[in-house]
């Protein structure tokens, strides 16, 4: 039996870097713990002139995956590179040659989780993702073991930093889309291209890992539907806020009768609600289980240091695990073939507003679309006339009602003479703590 556990790593990042420096910051500790250190072999990097914040002797980067994939003495890859391909093949193949993994990643985990543990399994070797979600906010683990005993009904959850900073500003300081997430992009929160935040990709792969670990039933990225935040304005904040709401990109899963609602999207929230209050780069996850009942789970769902508190939690089980000879001590049974919803068949409360033609009878011809579509409408509001243009915002809030119904409301609403925009359709969550 080996002395040291053998670490190789796939990316040297930001997070990558991390992770070493924490491993090596605790080393004496992480000994003790375990009864054998850890060592960081090899590391693979795309560019080995580029300068790092690891703890690592320049010799121990590499161009080459096959430096990390056949040394013997590499016990475990942790893969830190980010993107499907070829991350995906290296974990492949890392688990192929007999080695354990741990990974960040979780567009490989949403897209492929279920095949590689399942390689894991038929291999004698673990495979851990904790910071896959929510970077170091403890879920992977709890969703596997604490909350087992439950089924979980719903999961409401913020699990995008960027959006959440970007939302947060908006509501804050009444600005623009546009000037918070510039705001976002100077502090480093949002990437230089936005496009995976702010359009939901990242909270959908995320959600797809959740759902399929609290429901033990695959859920893919592509069957989460997903709107990201590009088209809030700043007057649906305000109305939002008048009407007792904050608005969040929510992550929501759902077991019915019928089968699972996965979704990601903008939502009016409760402002008293927990969940409401959850600003900045915070992440969060509310669950409900039947025996549990709700909780809540907050903290850093990004940044080096948090991500780091994950990973290096998983190397310290999966330590233990080496060390007792043991391995998939929590199997992950993924056996349930429950099926996604298609988003029309879903059933929320709405908010919409327009612009109008500021004359009688426009809100009876829109209160007639709505009615013809079984859609009820629970309060109204008109407020800001543009004098000039003769027009007016109309707001409403409905009760609940099938989106399909909604957006064949929507787009017949959208036709009338009388109706100059839809300016914005956003789905209301009332949630109870
Ligand atoms: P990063 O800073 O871009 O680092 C990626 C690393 O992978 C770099 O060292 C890069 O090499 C290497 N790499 C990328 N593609 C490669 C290839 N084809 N061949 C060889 N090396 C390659 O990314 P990160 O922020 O550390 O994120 C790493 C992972 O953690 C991702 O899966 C991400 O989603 C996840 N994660 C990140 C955070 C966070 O806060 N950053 C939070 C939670 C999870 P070079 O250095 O030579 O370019
Ligand atoms: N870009 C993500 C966020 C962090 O803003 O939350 C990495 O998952």
């Amino acid at each position: 039996m080996a002395s040291r556990i053998g670490l190789g790593f796939f990316g040297l990042g930001t997070v990558g870097s991390a992770v070493v420096g924490a491993l090596a910051e605790r080393a004496a500790r992480l000994e003790r713990q375990i009864g054998r250190p850890f060592e960081v072999r090899r590391a693979l990097v795309r560019d080995l002139a580029k300068p790092r914040a690891a703890p690592l002797d320049a010799a121990a980067l590499t161009l080459d995956a096959a430096d990390v994939l056949d040394d013997p003495d590499v016990h475990v890859v942790v893969e830190l590179m980010g993107g499907v391909e070829p991350a995906n093949s290296y974990v492949r193949r890392a688990l192929q040659a007999g080695k354990h993994v741990v990974t960040a990643n979780k567009e490989v985990m949403a897209a492929h989780g279920v095949e590689l543990l399942e390689l894991a399994a038929a291999q004698g070797r673990d495979l851990y993702f904790e910071a896959s979600v929510g970077g170091g906010i403890p879920l992977i683990g709890p969703f596997r073991q604490d909350l087992a005993a439950n089924q979980i009904r719903q999961v409401h959850a913020i699990l995008n930093g960027t959006t959440n900073y970007i939302l947060t500003e908006m509501a804050a300081a009444g600005v623009s889309y546009e000037h918070a997430l510039a705001e976002a992009q100077r502090l480093g929160y949002a990437e230089p291209d936005p496009a995976n935040d702010v359009e939901g990709a990242d909270a959908a792969c995320k959600l797809a890992i959740l759902a399929s670990l609290a429901f033990t039933s695959p859920v893919r990225p592509a069957d989460v539907y997903r709107e990201g935040i590009t088209r809030i304005r700043a007057a649906d904040f305000r109305y939002a806020d008048e009407l007792g709401y904050g608005i969040k990109l929510l992550a929501i899963a759902k077991r019915g009768a019928q089968g699972l609602e996965a979704r990601v999207h903008p939502a009016f929230v409760q402002k008293d609600l927990l969940l409401g209050q959850v600003g900045g780069v915070y992440n969060a996850v509310w669950l409900h289980g039947d025996l549990l009942g709700r909780a809540l789970f907050i903290g850093r769902g990004a940044g080096p240091e948090p991500t780091s508190s994950a990973i290096v939690a998983d190397l310290i089980d999966l330590g233990h695990n080496i060390r007792r000879g043991v391995h998939n001590r929590v199997p992950l049974a993924l056996d349930g073939r429950l099926p996604v919803l298609p988003m029309a068949e879903v059933r929320s409360r709405f908010y919409f507003r327009l612009w109008v033609s500021d004359r009688p009878g426009v809100l009876a011809r829109i209160g007639a679309v709505c009615g013809e579509h079984a859609i009820s409408i629970a309060s109204v509001i008109q407020k800001e006339v543009d004098q000039h243009a003769s027009r007016a915002e109309l707001v409403f809030l409905t009760h609940e009602a099938q989106e399909a119904a909604v957006q064949r409301a929507l787009a017949r609403i959208a036709r009338l003479d009388v109706v100059a925009e839809v300016a914005s359709l956003i789905r209301v969550e009332d949630l109870a703590e």
